[in-house]
């Protein structure tokens, strides 16, 4: 966790997959850049010495050679070259048709990712929001559906961009090869808050991976001290727990982001805000103002007691 974050840039990759897709990158680019040059240099070629084959049959062989060479054969030689070697590099890319023990599906919804960790070995079976955790090294594909319109699935650094479509299941393998915290974005406008439908995905060693995975499994404790006691009483009478399910003191009607251990994520509304007491309380109180459209409403009415031991509850929700 400690780890900085990276930017977002597919030219920074951080796993296997990322590295096929930026070294693609990298030959689009360079090859390019090598034609443009080609072709500029000819031209100027061309301009200067265009007066020197008088007019006559050599000078329409020379025409003709050009015009076939350059405009017909070197293009379709380049382009069939770029072709196959895409296509081979691509054919890479394809999830691999393993039975998988761990499982790891990714909702989209308006706008925000609900993530699932499912194993049936371990009876391993919780929900969370907007981030994605994987140990270090190992091939994860990831289950990718959506909820209500096409959103797209994209964190630059470690693989491509994959469409989110109601009533069909996406797949995308996701690896990284070092630990780090790296950001995803929603790449397909949805809507009101496409902007702020971020996500970030956690690479961690296997051990701390492990440790993590356990931690989401258990429900959440109920709070202890005082002041959280009285957020645990607010949470309830402010009827929160229709839409936020915390595992442990009750389950949402309505399937909004999972509360459990929203204490332990790095970020609040999908990446809108960085956890904290004070980004807590601005969300809260000002829903509608840090991010207007989203579904749930701004609590400004609530005193300040009830919001301090509101946001002290939540916060201990680890
Ligand atoms: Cu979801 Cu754009």
């Amino acid at each position: 966790m400690s780890a900085a974050q990276q930017i977002e840039s597919v030219l920074r990759p951080a796993g296997p997959v990322a590295q096929v897709i930026a070294e693609m990158a990298w030959v689009v680019i360079i090859g390019g850049a090598l034609v443009f040059a080609v072709v500029m240099a000819v031209l100027v070629w061309a301009l200067a010495r265009r007066r020197e084959i008088p007019a006559g049959e050599e000078r329409a062989r020379t025409t003709w050679l050009w015009v076939v060479g350059g405009g017909f054969v070197f293009p379709v030689v380049v382009l069939s070259a770029l072709l196959v070697y895409a296509t081979l590099r691509t054919a890479w890319l394809t999830p691999a048709r393993q039975p998988q023990e761990l499982v790891i599906t990714v909702s989209a919804r308006l706008w925000w990712w609900e993530v699932r960790y499912h194993e049936s070995a371990r009876g391993i079976d919780v929900v969370l929001a907007n981030e994605i955790h994987l140990p270090v090294g190992r091939a994860i594909t990831l289950g990718l559906v959506s909820d209500d319109v096409i959103h797209s699935f994209w964190v630059p650094a470690l693989a491509g961009k994959v469409d989110m479509v109601p009533g069909r299941v996406h797949q995308l393998r996701l690896e990284a090869d070092r630990p780090g915290v790296f950001r995803g974005q929603c790449a397909e406008f949805c809507g009101e808050q496409h902007a702020r439908m971020a996500l970030h995905v956690v690479a961690q060693g296997p051990e701390d991976f492990e440790r993590w995975l356990m931690l989401q499994t258990r429900p959440a404790e109920a709070p202890r001290d005082h002041q959280a006691q009285l957020g645990l009483q607010v949470f309830t009478q402010q009827r929160c727990i229709v839409c936020h399910t915390v595992r442990g003191l009750g389950t949402a009607l309505v399937p909004g982001p999972d509360l459990t251990h929203i204490g332990s994520r790095l970020h609040l509304g999908a990446g809108t805000l960085p956890m904290g007491r004070e980004a807590l309380k601005e969300w809260v109180g000002h829903t509608q103002r840090v991010k207007p459209g989203v579904r749930m409403p701004s609590y400004e009415r609530l005193d300040e007691a009830s919001m301090q031991g509101l946001v002290v509850f939540l916060e201990k929700l680890r």
